[in-house]
């Protein structure tokens, strides 16, 4: 038995809910089939929008949505996605799977689909192939409200109002697919590039400067030295590999090594989240800019028989438990963190939901979204508790990982357990008098079942046998699994 201390009088900063962010690029079938389908579809659809995928997503209380890309926001140009559709111009999609492009989801599209799920739009402009005047005029076109060419044209093509844009980012991996540049190259672009973004609307505009990838603080750094005075956030992305790059790994035919290399990773990628915040820490003493982790999640080897450059992967309780292990990541380093997009919504690395055809199922990942929401604007507590850890790769990987907040009269705690072999045998102890409390866990008899579509309900939360006596409950977390307890 080992005990968890939950002190809710010693609070660590407020979870930022858009930490629960997602992101959508016109990558594979994310946007088209697995969000998309055309008012003409024979699938249910509103305006074009899948409603089975929507309705499952609307479970999430998605806060923040980025969109187009990735690399596709490099090489996009807005102006062919708006207007009639069978007017819009094609396009080749150089960076995945070089298929064409119909733009037939665009801008309007684009705030549609933010509008049915209830989420803040964030756009990512073109720097690597796009000019000035083409994001500076997107700016004007959807935030606008007077009478101008480009905010008749948006009347014309049938938005009246402008839209509220809070969240803009100027490129996307300038250091790679979107234009292969020095930081000190880019940090010059940036300062040109934001002094256009102006604001129309009442609320000014959030800027954030393209980041650094992994472990690559000197980007950071420099931006930060050019041109932090100038950005609300700074990006990073971080992706979590069995080995690397190279050496990916399957998504759902694994072994036991499979599975903690992936817990080995995620440590290395708390280093180095802790590295770019202490370079924050040092040019940016203040603490003005936040980092936002617009990028991250597993990212595994392609399923067999698929096009490569569709990125589509399966999704287990590894994706679940590491997924959690991160988010609590996220949670720690609130003070800096305000935001981070997992990769990516539908049908594309670590997945929501996937789809075929007219058939949908929710995965791993999806459920954990689900359980900790909770957690989304939720005020950090003291969480104190012992965890056995264990060497994996060189890393210290914790056996647990623990996680509460408290909202509203709340609490929340979320509880991850890493290990293939051992359930852990909790007391969990807080300062507060709770009369009631919910748990739910997920897990699976096997670290690599999965939700198909034939049986999209292999993976599914339980309820959890968690009684409240003297303040204190007594709860079982079995093995490879995440556990939610709601205390009221
Ligand atoms: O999410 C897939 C790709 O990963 C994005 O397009 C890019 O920004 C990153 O390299």
């Amino acid at each position: 038995m080992s005990k968890v201390r939950i002190n809710t009088a010693r609070t660590k900063g407020i979870i930022n809910k858009n930490i629960y962010g997602q992101f959508a690029e016109h990558l594979g079938r994310c946007i088209y089939e697995g969000v998309y389908v055309g008012e003409d579809s024979e699938i249910p659809n509103t305006n074009g929008m899948r409603n089975d995928v929507i309705s499952a997503l609307k479970e999430l209380d998605i806060p923040v949505l980025r969109w187009p890309g990735g690399c596709f926001a490099d090489d996009y140009h807005w102006r062919d996605g708006i207007g009639d559709k069978d007017k819009r111009p094609y396009m080749v999609n150089t960076n995945w799977g070089g298929v064409v492009e119909n733009n037939h989801f665009g801008t309007h599209e684009f705030f549609e689909l933010c509008s049915q799920l209830g989420c803040e739009p964030y756009i990512t402009g073109n720097v690597g192939s796009g000019t000035v005047q083409e994001m500076r005029d997107w700016i004007e076109y959807m935030t606008f409200d007077g009478d101008s060419p480009l905010a008749n044209e948006r009347r014309k093509n049938g938005r009246e109002k402008p839209w509220k844009l809070k969240y803009f980012g100027v490129g996307n991996e300038n250091w790679g697919c979107g234009g292969s540049m020095r930081p000190e190259y880019y940090s010059d672009l940036y300062r040109r590039y934001q002094t256009f973004i102006k604001n129309y609307g009442d609320e000014p505009i959030y800027k954030v400067a393209c980041g650094a990838n992994a472990d690559d603080t000197d980007w950071t750094r420099t931006v930060l030295e050019h041109a932090g005075k100038l950005m609300d956030a700074i990006s990073w992305h971080n992706y979590t590999y069995e080995r690397d790059w190279q050496h990916k790994g399957s998504s759902y035919a694994f072994d036991r090594d499979g599975w903690y290399l992936i817990f080995a990773d995620v440590e290395r990628m708390r280093k180095s989240l802790n590295e770019h915040i202490a370079t924050m820490d040092c040019v940016d003493k203040a603490g003005k800019v936040d980092l936002a982790v617009d990028e991250w999640g597993n990212w595994f080897d392609c399923m067999p028989g698929t096009n490569p450059g569709f990125l589509y992967q399966q999704n287990t309780m590894r994706d679940a438990v590491s997924g959690m292990v991160i988010l609590h990541m996220f949670h720690e380093a609130n003070r800096r963190v305000k935001m981070a997009n997992i990769a990516q919504m539908v049908n594309v690395l670590q997945a929501m939901v996937l789809t075929e055809g007219e058939r949908m199922t929710v995965t791993p990942t999806y459920h954990l979204f689900r359980m900790m929401k909770g957690h989304q604007d939720g005020t950090l507590v003291d969480t104190a508790y012992d965890s056995k850890p264990y060497e994996v790769d060189g890393e210290t990987v914790p056996k647990l990982s623990i996680s509460s907040s408290v909202k509203d009269g709340v609490l929340t705690v979320t509880i991850a357990n890493t290990s293939l072999d051992d359930s852990e045998q909790l007391e969990i102890e807080t300062d507060c008098d709770f009369t009631s409390a919910e748990a739910e866990v997920l897990t699976s008899d096997n670290m690599c079942d999965f939700n198909s579509f034939d049986e999209p309900d292999k993976v599914l939360p339980k309820p959890l046998d968690a009684k409240l006596a003297d303040n204190k409950i007594n709860i079982t977390v079995p093995k490879m699994s995440v556990v939610l307890i709601t205390l009221k």
